[in-house]
């Protein structure tokens, strides 16, 4: 498995909450950390990105404090330098998120969050504004669960004076990932990957090196990838207990899938059973695996109940599907999906990361070529996922337009 990108995203950010060179490893090479790193860059850090893999942030020099419009138009997770910028520098301007093909994705929480610190948010021409002198601490509880809302205040209260309390807080493993980072340069946290976490603020941060801990949804893609194609998969360098939810439903839907020294092997069955889903914060099931399972239900042995309940319109893959002869209807956030017999290739388009990720698990057991364009998605999350599907047998390759 490469590093996680939603591990990676907002650990780089976490560097503008100290001075100097911090030395991260096993970054993945996606087009989503590649843009966090021209943003850090924007604002005056230094960037190092050799050896492969590795990502150096020098953020002596931070001589900007505005996330552009251009560059958060492209990536949402550009919101996560907000928290650190209004912490260390006593203000930020960053753009507000615009629309996004998986739903409303707004960050109300976040700012939120920051006003109860004490800063004073002001929207202006599709920028959020927040100036502080310094943070204090609060008691924000969540009105929903959101992990990049957890993620900037839990930066914004690593450096605040006083206690923080984060009530109804994300406990995804890429928050108690953020927090052991934080804790690593310095901060004082407890209770991450609970819903109450505590933060204790401190004077000063400092830089460090740490490695990324690898990424779950890549591993439940490639899950299901061997599920799908009935084969026999092992995957290495993985977290087992950041999968439980998916591996239950792999298992549900007839797949084996067991521990294998360091590693996780799955092994497809004959026929696929249908199941039924309903995504929900972690330790539920995560929506970015969503796509992936109306895929495998489209070929499984019955109809299937997906529902969505983090995203209510996380659906732009199933029209694509049914171009590959899938059978979904979709009401509201829910896809029945009713399993056929067999899928077609055809020329289909990706929309986001995960929606291409299921495209592609389709088109492998699809019959004959199928053509997905607009794989940039694909490239903003997944590392390299066609050469390590040809490693393992697919019949998949890149073509320019
Ligand atoms: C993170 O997005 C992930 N991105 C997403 O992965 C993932 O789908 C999502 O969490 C849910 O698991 C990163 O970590 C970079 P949320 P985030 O705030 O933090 C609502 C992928 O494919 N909400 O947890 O933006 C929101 O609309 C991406 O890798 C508010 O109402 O998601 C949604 O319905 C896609 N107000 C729900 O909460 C807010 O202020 C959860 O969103 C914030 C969120």
């Amino acid at each position: 498995m490469s590093g996680a990108k939603n591990a990676a995203l907002p650990i780089l950010a976490s560097s503008l909450l100290a001075e100097g060179k911090s030395i991260y490893r096993n970054v993945p090479a996606l087009g989503d950390v590649r843009t966090m790193g021209r943003l850090l860059a924007r604002l005056g850090a230094e960037i190092g990105e050799k050896p492969a893999g590795t990502m150096t942030v020098d953020t002596a020099r931070i001589t900007e404090l505005e996330a552009p419009y251009e560059l958060v138009k492209t990536m949402r997770a550009s919101v996560l330098v907000l928290g650190p910028l209004c912490a260390r520098h006593g203000r930020a301007r960053v753009s507000l998120p615009g629309g996004c093909a998986i739903g409303a994705r707004p960050i109300d929480q976040h700012l939120k969050g920051l006003a109860a610190m004490g800063a004073r948010i002001e929207l202006e021409h599709g920028y959020v504004n927040a100036r502080a002198r310094r943070l204090r601490g609060a008691t924000i509880v969540f009105d929903v669960v959101t992990v990049t809302g957890t993620e900037n205040l839990m930066m914004a209260a690593a450096l605040a004076k006083g206690r923080t309390a984060l009530e109804n807080a994300a406990r995804e493993p890429e928050v108690e990932e953020l927090a052991r980072v934080l804790n690593k340069m310095g901060a004082k946290i407890r209770g991450a990957g609970t819903s109450l976490i505590t933060i204790d603020g401190v004077d000063e941060l400092h830089p460090i090196e740490h490695s990324v801990i690898p990424d779950r949804i890549e591993a439940g893609t490639l899950l299901v990838a061997g599920a799908i194609t009935r084969g026999n998969v092992l995957l290495r360098d993985c977290l087992p207990e950041h999968l439980d939810a998916i591996i239950a439903k792999l298992r549900a839907a007839g797949a084996e899938v067991a521990a294998d020294g360091d590693g996780i092997r799955v092994r497809g069955k004959a026929d696929l059973k249908p199941t039924d889903i309903s995504t929900q914060p972690f330790p539920g099931f995560p929506t970015d695996m969503q796509a992936q399972m109306v895929a495998v239900c489209s070929v499984a042995d019955g109809a299937s109940v997906i529902t969505d309940t983090i995203y209510l319109d996380r659906f732009t893959h199933v029209p694509e599907l049914r171009r590959l002869g899938a059978d979904i209807q979709l009401e509201r956030n829910t896809a029945i999906v009713k399993g056929v017999d067999r899928l077609q290739g055809a020329p289909v388009m990706a929309t986001d990361i995960r929606a291409s990720a299921a495209l592609v698990i389709a088109a492998l057991v699809a019959e004959g070529e199928t053509c997905i364009s607009r794989i940039y998605h694909l490239d903003r999350g997944y590392e390299h996922l066609e050469q390590k599907l040809a490693a393992l047998g697919a019949r998949i390759e890149r073509t320019s337009p």
